[in-house]
Order: structure tokens, then C-alpha cells, then sequence
């Protein structure tokens, strides 16, 4: 069965292609490499043993998103990664975001429907529920005002899938994500920020490794236990086994309704020095880091209710705090020795 990958050379697309390979099936990428390399196409090959086939473009591009899908129709379904997603770029170029956000979508749903491709898997983001009343959040909360034109575009694009797939005669699942971390157990494939990283755990690796100077912990004056802001941290290779469980759920007619929302996240909240500590515990090594002001636009705590994704998707994350450190410092360390 031939699976597209769009953004399939990104962070946690290419963990999902890896795991998709695995299982037996053809994977097809299609990524610009705005904020990815083709290198990534080789790593992956290490691990499977099997070359990705690799189309280069911006699914923006109509006219070549119409030709990839009229010579592929043998596809059985789509996971769509391919965004931006820095949030706090969305800020000062809204314009970008809900363009490339918004228009790939469209081109997506349009031309996957001419063809009739029928199966479609989407990246969102546990963004959509702002700070909640109620935690942990369930799939029934409802989604807040935006803080980020990155997230409206993933409150868009929900509903754009909303408001489609029923009259496609499609089937969709969209897929929240709490706070992906870590990286393959190989070491060959992980996160890869372009330049300063905004998220936490890049941002630890870094300092630890001696690219960044001390990590700023973002207030903690917050109403958690130490003070500092609670997350829900999930191995990105839990993530990528998900979006396979989704896939298969749809292909096997095992869905309730056309459009199905699940939560991914373990569960648990861990607050930011934690996760340092966590981080301490397991690479051995002392962080720098510094208590700054609160950044504008983080909410206080959110950490998953899991039970939908558990019992009805039938999924479960399996990796714990310490598994997601360790790999991602070991992702750091491969960086180090392959850079030099
Ligand atoms: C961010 C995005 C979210 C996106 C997610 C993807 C914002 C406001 N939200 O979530 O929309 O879906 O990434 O992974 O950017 N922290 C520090 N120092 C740092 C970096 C982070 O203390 O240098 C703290 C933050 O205050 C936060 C926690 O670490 O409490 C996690 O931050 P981050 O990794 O940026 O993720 P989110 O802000 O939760």
C-alpha cells in the first residue's frame, strides 16, 4: 500500500515514514525542504534499508501538486505534516503562515478528492485548546481564541477538514499533539531547528552540547509546584507509531464518524525543571540555566486526558520523560561528530 508523506523529511515526518517502512508500506514524501534537508532521505534509508521515493516542491503549487496526484492514484492515504510552524515567526508574518497553511491544505483536499483517495491523517496541535478550564483536556474542550496566527491555522484547517470530508465521501482523523521530544533510537534521524531554537528541549541539548550560552527558564512565579509551566512531553516516535494506528483505523472501516479528533500525549504533565532534572539524570551532565521573565503568549499548564486515543484509536504512548531526554541527547551528540 502506497502511503504520501507530505513534510515527510521533517521532524516527526520522517519518523513516521521510518515506522511506516517497518510495517511494510510504500512511502511516498513530497517536501520543498523549506526547513528540512535531503540528507534526511539517506538517514532514513540507513534505517530501513529502503529509500523513500522523494518529490521536491510547495504544495502550494497547484499545477504540481494536480500532476503529482494524476501519476499517483494508486495512493490509499495521506498524512499531511507539510507547515510552518514557528510560532513566534506567525507573529510577525501572519500573511506566510495562513498562506502556506491554508492554500497546501486546499490544493491537498482538491486534488486528493479528483482522484479519489479517500484516507487522510492530519497534524494538529493540542494549541487548539489555548489554556483550558479542565484539565487534563479531552478531545470535547472547547478550542480557544488563537494565540498565534500558527495556531489559527490549525483551527482553520481542522475545520476545513471538518467541512469537507463528509461531502468528499472521505475519511479524516486529525491528530493533536501535546509536546513532541526525542528523537530515533538510531540517532540518524531527529529535530533539526533552523537556527535559535524556540522549544525547550532543543534548547537544553544545545546548551548541554555548548552551542548556547544557558538555557532561560521561562518564569516561575506560575501556579504549579516549583513555579515553572507544566507540559505534556511525548516521544516523537510514540507520535509517528499513531499516525500508522490512524491510518489503519480508517483503512479497516473501523471509524465512528467521517472526522475523528484525538488527542496524542502520555498523560502526564511535567513542569520545565523537571524536565531539566530529567535531562541531568540521564546524559550526566549540569545545565546552565537561568530563571527569566515569563514569554508572552505561553499558558500556564496543559497535559493530555488520553482515554479516547487509549481506548478507541487504540493507541498508547510508550516512552517515558527519561527515554525522551536520552535520546535526544544522543541525537545531539550524532549532530556534534557528523558536523565537525
Ligand atoms: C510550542 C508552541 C505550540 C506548538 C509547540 C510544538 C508556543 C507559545 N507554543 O509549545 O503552539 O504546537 O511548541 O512543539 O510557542 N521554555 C523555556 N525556555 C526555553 C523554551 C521553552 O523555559 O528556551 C518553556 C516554555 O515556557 C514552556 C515549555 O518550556 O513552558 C515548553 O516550551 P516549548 O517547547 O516552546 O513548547 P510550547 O510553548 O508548549
Amino acid at each position: 500500500m502506497k502511503i504520501l508523506v507530505t513534510g515527510g523529511t521533517g521532524y516527526i515526518g520522517s519518523h513516521t515514514v521510518v515506522e511506516l517502512q517497518q510495517k511494510g508500506y510504500d512511502v511516498v514524501i513530497i517536501d520543498d525542504l523549506s526547513n528540512s534537508t535531503k540528507d534526511v532521505i539517506y538517514s532514513i534509508e540507513k534505517i530501513t534499508g529502503i529509500l523513500p521515493e522523494f518529490h521536491q516542491f510547495d504544495l502550494c503549487d497547484e499545477k504540481l501538486t494536480k500532476e503529482f496526484f494524476d501519476q499517483n492514484k494508486d495512493i490509499t492515504g495521506v498524512i499531511h505534516f507539510a507547515a510552518y510552524k514557528a510560532v513566534g515567526e506567525s507573529v510577525e508574518q501572519p500573511l506566510k503562515y495562513y498562506n502556506n497553511n491554508i492554500v497546501s491544505l486546499l490544493n491537498i483536499l482538491k486534488w486528493m478528492n479528483e482522484v479519489q483517495i479517500k484516507n487522510f491523517v492530519f497534524s494538529s496541535s493540542c494549541t487548539v485548546y489555548g489554556q483550558p478550564d479542565i484539565l487534563p483536556v479531552d478531545e470535547s474542550s472547547p478550542v480557544k481564541t488563537p494565540l498565534s496566527p500558527y495556531g489559527h491555522t490549525k483551527q482553520i484547517c481542522e475545520d476545513i477538514i471538518q467541512n469537507t470530508v463528509t461531502i468528499f465521501g472521505s475519511r479524516s482523523i486529525l491528530l493533536r499533539y501535546f509536546n513532541p521530544i526525542g528523537a530515533h533510537e538510531s540517532a540518524l534521524i531527529g529535530e533539526l531547528p533552523n537556527g535559535t531554537p524556540n522549544n525547550l528541549v532543543p534548547f537544553i541539548t544545545q546548551t548541554a552540547i555548548g552551542k548556547r550560552e544557558h538555557l532561560r527558564v521561562f518564569g516561575n512565579d506560575y501556579n504549579t509546584p516549583d513555579g515553572t509551566c507544566i507540559r505534556d512531553y511525548i516521544h516523537v516516535v510514540d507520535i509517528a507509531k499513531a499516525h500508522i494506528t490512524a491510518l489503519e483505523r480508517m483503512q479497516s472501516n473501523k471509524t465512528k464518524s467521517d472526522c475523528e479528533v484525538f488527542n496524542l500525549g502520555t498523560g502526564n504533565g511535567f513542569t520545565v525543571l523537571e524536565v531539566i532534572r530529567a535531562f541531568e539524570k540521564v546524559s550526566g551532565e549540569k545545565l546552565k540555566y537561568k530563571i527569566v521573565d515569563r514569554r508572552p503568549g505561553d499558558i500556564e499548564k496543559v497535559w493530555a486526558n488520553t482515554d479516547l486515543a487509549n481506548k478507541v484509536l487504540g493507541w498508547k504512548a510508550e516512552k517515558n520523560l527519561d527515554e525522551m531526554m536520552l535520546s535526544s541527547w544522543n541525537w545531539e551528540k550524532y549532530l556534534k561528530v557528523k558536523n565537525k
